[in-house]
């Protein structure tokens, strides 16, 4: 089984990235696979809403690294995806890249995946962020092990809060005994 852990923040090594970290951290015993990826610095275009996908089954938009980050999705069993939260919600970023993944939703090409999600905030709207990626994953058929909010303004916050790192962790725990199962 593959965990793959995605942070959607502008911010490579931000509070966002760490608390994702942290979930993946844990799993790092019996050669567990593991993947890390920022949507930093990845182009990610908005869905254009052409509905083209509906035919062709895969996103229209080739100029950007969506279908890279995808692809990685698809290879996963169990998916991590965080995001700060900005105005209440999931940073632009990460919306579009949700927004995106409307080309495999027809087929439900992502069900029976296990999803996390994970949202930061420095003082409120991380329930709406997480709702958001509830969503996402919801529509897709993930089912879920749980979700995480962390707080922390400046990077390297959140690793502060002590109830978030310990949530994560236990996330991670589940993760790890999910794995177990599946190897027996
Ligand atoms: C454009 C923008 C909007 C933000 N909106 C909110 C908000 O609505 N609520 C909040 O508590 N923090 C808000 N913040 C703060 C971030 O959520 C916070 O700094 C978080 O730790 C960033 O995570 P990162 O380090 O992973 O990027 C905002 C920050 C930015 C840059």
């Amino acid at each position: 089984m593959k965990v793959l852990g995605i942070s959607g923040s502008m911010r490579k090594d931000g509070n966002t990235a760490d608390l994702v970290n942290v979930i993946l951290e844990r799993c790092h015993v019996d050669g567990i696979k593991t993947e890390f990826i920022s949507l930093s610095g990845k182009k990610i275009h908005p869905c254009l809403g052409c509905e083209k996908c509906k035919e062709k089954k895969w996103c229209v938009i080739e100029n950007d690294d969506w279908s890279d980050v995808i692809q990685k999705v698809l290879d996963c069993d169990v998916l991590i995806i965080g995001s700060p939260t900005y105005y209440y919600d999931v940073c632009g970023h990460v919306k579009n890249f949700i927004d995106r993944t409307y080309s495999l939703y027809h087929d439900r090409k992502l069900a029976g995946r296990k999803g996390i999600a994970v949202a930061v905030h420095a003082q409120k709207g991380a329930s709406r962020t997480i709702q958001t990626l509830e969503g996402f994953l919801s529509s897709h058929e993930f089912s879920s092990l749980g979700s995480v909010t962390g707080k922390g303004y400046q990077k390297g916050d959140v690793l502060s809060d002590k109830v978030a790192v310990e949530r994560a962790q236990k996330i991670g725990d589940k993760i790890v005994r999910l794995v177990k199962r599946n190897r027996d």
